[in-house]
């Protein structure tokens, strides 16, 4: 039975393992003393720099590191700043090629009185990735693809980072504190949005639409975000010519639009005020207009061209994505957002959607 399952993964003479082996190389492990004398090292290093990991006990780690990138790597160790960090850098290979390297060095020390004994190190080649990171930088019309990805990447890093801080952390205090464990969680919430809201853009777009009152999705909106208003200090005010117009559409999607744009205009009022919400009908045209009216910040000249942009936001928690999952949404609706903003006084959402029947 294990033997057939075993021989069911093997593709045209090469076993699986074997594939993986020859595109993902492992992290190297090393151990040295505070001096940067190698005492230990994992023999991956063969995999990865081509060295015997016997041959390199007892030479100097520093030996193998670029000049140029020796100094940034030294200095905060040489100062004792640091217990934990990463550091990018070329490191010589058996062949003499410079392989761009990264690694994540921790400093061990006593247990009994806290000094630094030996520096513990994980090592992996991101040459792959420095090369893709490089040409997407060198690239002068970052594609929309482009900025997203490395908006995207960006934006989970730092959420990364902090739980892995904090993971770290644990593992050296070797106590599991519920504040650090409150913190992770939110962090790993953070990621979770941003994957989710991306997911929904990335999926083709064939929810079901049906005629729905839109004065009705309008007025279930404003209920849901009375609390929040009331908490900034924000009268909202609904204005409409009728009771009912009808527009063919997604409920759910259409009120994550409203959502949206409601909750930007009271992140505006920092100081409170009026939102007023006001549906009309466009001249002449089968067309409804819902328009947002804050008394908020207003909108920088410089920055109207970018909001909508992914993750453009001026906002600390912000992910700079309500926008622009909002733009596409009643893209989708055959509508149009405008904006109009003068800086100090307020700023003006229009929605326009077909309507009728
Ligand atoms: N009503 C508004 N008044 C002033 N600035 C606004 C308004 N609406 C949007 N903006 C600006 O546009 C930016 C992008 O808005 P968007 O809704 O796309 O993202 P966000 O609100 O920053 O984050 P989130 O993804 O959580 O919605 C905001 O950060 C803000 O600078
Ligand atoms: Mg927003």
């Amino acid at each position: 039975m294990l033997t057939e399952s075993v021989s069911s993964k093997v593709l045209n003479g090469v076993s699986m393992i074997d594939q993986l082996n020859n595109t993902i190389k492992p992290d190297v492990i090393m151990k040295c003393s505070l001096d940067g004398i190698i005492r230990e090292v994992s023999d991956t290093i063969k995999l990865v720099y081509g060295y015997n990991a016997r041959e390199l006990i007892g030479k100097l780690s520093y030996d193998f590191i670029h000049s140029d990138d020796i100094g940034e790597f030294l200095i905060p160790f040489a100062k004792g700043d640091i217990d934990i960090a990463t550091f990018t850098y070329r490191v010589i290979d058996a062949s003499g090629s410079y392989i761009w390297s990264e690694s994540t060095i921790s400093v061990l020390k006593d247990s009994a009185n806290n000094k630094p004994i030996e520096v513990l190190s994980i090592t992996r080649d991101i040459t792959t990735r420095k090369k893709t990171m490089d040409q997407l930088m060198e690239a002068k019309n970052l594609s929309v693809i482009g900025k997203l990805a490395a908006g995207l990447a960006h934006e989970i890093r730092n959420p990364l980072t902090t739980v892995k801080g904090f993971l770290q952390l644990i593992s050296t205090e070797k106590v599991l504190k519920k504040e650090y464990v409150a913190l992770m969680l939110s962090e790993m919430e953070r990621i979770e949005q941003i994957t989710q809201d991306l997911m929904l853009l990335s999926k083709p777009s064939n929810y079901k639409k049906q005629y729905l009152n839109i004065i009705k999705i309008v007025e279930d909106v404003k209920l849901l975000l009375e609390t929040e208003a009331y908490k900034n200090q924000v009268d909202i005010h609904l204005k409409t010519f009728s009771n009912s117009i009808n527009v063919h559409c997604n409920e759910k999607k259409i009120k994550q639009v409203f959502i949206n744009l409601i909750k930007n205009g009271i992140e505006s009022m920092k100081e409170g005020g009026t939102l007023t919400i006001n549906i009309s009908c466009v001249d002449s045209l089968n067309r409804v207009d819902i328009a947002i009216i804050d008394q908020g910040c207003g909108i920088q000249e410089s920055e109207l061209e970018q909001i909508g942009q992914p993750f453009f936001t001026t906002k600390q928690t912000g992910n700079g994505l309500g926008l622009m999952m909002s733009s596409k949404i009643i893209q989708e609706h055959y509508g149009l957002i405008k904006v109009d903003s003068e800086v100090g006084v307020g700023t003006t959402f229009h929605v326009e959607l077909p309507c009728g029947h």
